[in-house]
């Protein structure tokens, strides 16, 4: 997990001033861009890259994009590219073009210098990580003179981290939304509550961080297999400015972060804090093992409702997005089935079925919310218990979930486990070919990319499709160089099925990872898994 690789090549051809900047210039006829854009037209010429690149800006709000440009292209970087904010038109301006939608633009290379104009700041941005794409391209400093016109085909491209299994620190966390930024992923989902720690502090609830971020040990090795544990105590969890901080550093990315706060199941770290919302009222501990648990938080106690409340009243306060994620995966209901309380609940609502609780509760939650002007999104068993049709539907147990909701007129983001998780191994033989120590599956870069989410759709139902997501679940995940590895380069395929129209094929989508991005990964020194690259799959 530690082999990192460097790259330093691309930055430093493109400080020398350009020798040949002509048609004979291999740069003039091959630009690589993932994801692949709407429309690139060569010209056949090539570019110099000054000395120094200046970036020159029409506004104040894209100044500060340029300078968060310049910083997000020097952080971690070993050989930086010589990115200056300029006063006066420089090599790069950066404008507005009103007729583009929000997240479009256009970019544009020639003799003159690069332009890059967007329908808003997103597009803007956008264009300007594609800009980093060509620089790094730069054959003995020089690029090729194009013309970019790009907008996303998916308005939701997402990802998630668990910091729940294993904690990343808000410095990790701010490169993990930088990473999500080079792929023009715009949303972050951020899973914050789970039975192996509570991670973010709610001032109303000091136990859920005092008590409930710590577990008092780990399983080492894997769940079903091993019973060994390494007693060593594990814990740590964001301060309420250390969440502020971690939202503005990704609003000024672009990105939207989403807090996924868990109920009724995924509970155990709340119920260990306060014991008395869960059905049994006692005897839980934060988890220190993987799968799932049977203990939920109580439906049939008002007292459950006036803590969730009470937290998510705090949580809308801290995230300004217009989501909320409750969770509502992997509830065994065999708690309620024997609690008075909960039991009492499906008396008095008539209910048939113990999953009709989890409804109830969802049902409540939403409204709740609804009243701050938040929406929820729940993971596909919410449309186990009769799911309400405003609640957007995270389909992970494959696309069936995502095919089923967006069929009954519920909006969808599709996050099927058996396409985009990247927990999953990369490769069909993870043992043989050196794969660290997984939880299973096989999502191989070739498999991702293959995703159709419109599959067994008709033209109005994937209207319902907001978007695309990839997850990463960390049991198996205990530092921040594995992320890096889980994730790259398999975002590229996220990031080419949710922006760009149509699908690509996939050895020519492999040839532009390597020459697009790859570069870039070097660049900053990421830890990259290269099994795609040597055609291991
Ligand atoms: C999930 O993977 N349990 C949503
Ligand atoms: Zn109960």
């Amino acid at each position: 997990m530690t082999q990192k690789l460097f790259y330093g090549v691309a930055a430093a051809a493109i400080m020398i001033i350009a020798a040949a900047c002509n048609e004979n210039n291999p740069a003039a006829s091959d630009l690589s861009i993932v994801p692949a854009p709407t429309e690139l037209k060569l010209s056949g010429k090539t570019v110099a890259v000054p000395e120094t690149i200046g970036i020159s800006a029409v506004d104040d709000s894209l100044k500060a994009l340029a300078d968060t440009y310049i910083g997000q292209m020097s952080s971690g970087a070993e050989a930086v590219l010589p990115l200056k904010s300029s006063s006066s038109e420089a090599f790069i301006r950066l404008g507005f073009d009103r007729k583009l939608s929000s997240e479009e633009y256009r970019l544009t290379v020639r003799k003159n210098g690069i332009r890059i104009t967007g329908g808003s700041t997103k597009g803007v941005w956008w264009g300007l990580q594609t800009l980093s794409q060509i620089l790094m391209q730069a054959e003995n400093g020089c690029i090729p003179a194009v013309r970019i016109s790009d907008k996303p085909h998916f308005a939701y491209r997402g990802a998630h981290l668990d910091c729940c299994r294993h904690f990343f620190t808000v410095d990790e966390v701010k490169r993990y939304i930088d990473i999500l930024a080079l792929h023009k992923l715009n949303t972050f989902h951020w899973h914050l509550t789970d039975d192996q720690g509570w991670r973010i502090q709610i001032l109303g609830y000091p136990k859920l961080t005092d008590v409930g971020s710590v577990r008092k040990e780990t399983l080492v090795g894997l769940y079903g297999e091993s019973d060994e544990y390494d007693g060593q105590p594990y814990g740590g969890f964001y301060t309420q400015d250390e969440i502020r901080e971690v939202v503005r550093y990704a609003g000024d990315r672009q990105i939207t972060v989403i807090p996924e706060i868990e109920m009724p199941g995924h509970a155990v770290a709340a119920l260990t804090s306060y014991p008395e919302l869960g059905c049994k009222g006692k005897g839980y501990e934060v988890r220190t093992t993987w799968g799932i648990s049977e203990d939920l938080f109580c439906v049939g106690k008002e007292s459950t409702f006036v803590f969730l409340e009470n937290v998510l009243s705090e949580v809308c306060d801290l995230f300004p997005g217009e989501y909320i994620h409750i969770g509502g995966d992997e509830c065994p209901m065999t708690v309620w089935e024997k609690c008075p309380h909960c039991l009492a609940v499906m008396e008095r609502e008539g209910y048939s079925d113990i999953r009709q609780l989890q409804g109830y509760l969802l049902h409540r939650i939403e409204t709740f919310l609804a009243g701050k002007g938040k929406k929820i999104i729940g993971w596909d068993e919410i449309l186990d218990g009769g799911v309400t049709p405003t609640a957007v539907v995270m389909s992970w147990r494959g696309p069936a979930g995502g095919i089923k909701a967006a069929k009954q007129g519920n909006h969808v983001i599709m996050a099927p486990n058996n396409y985009s998780y990247l927990d999953y191994a990369q490769t069909a033989d993870p043992e043989g070919n050196g794969e660290p120590l997984g939880i299973g599956g096989h999502v191989s870069l070739r498999i991702m990319h293959s995703f159709d989410p419109y599959d067994e759709l008709s033209e109005p139902e994937k209207q319902y499709i907001l978007g695309l997501q990839c997850n990463l679940w960390a049991e198996y995940i205990s530092d921040f160089s594995h992320v890096q590895f889980m994730v790259l380069p398999r975002f590229c395929a996220l990031s080419e099925n949710a922006w760009s129209e149509g699908k690509t094929d996939y050895d020519s989508f492999l040839r532009r990872v390597e020459k697009g991005m790859l570069p870039l990964y070097r660049y900053f020194g990421f830890n990259v898994a290269d099994y795609a690259f040597n055609g291991i799959e």
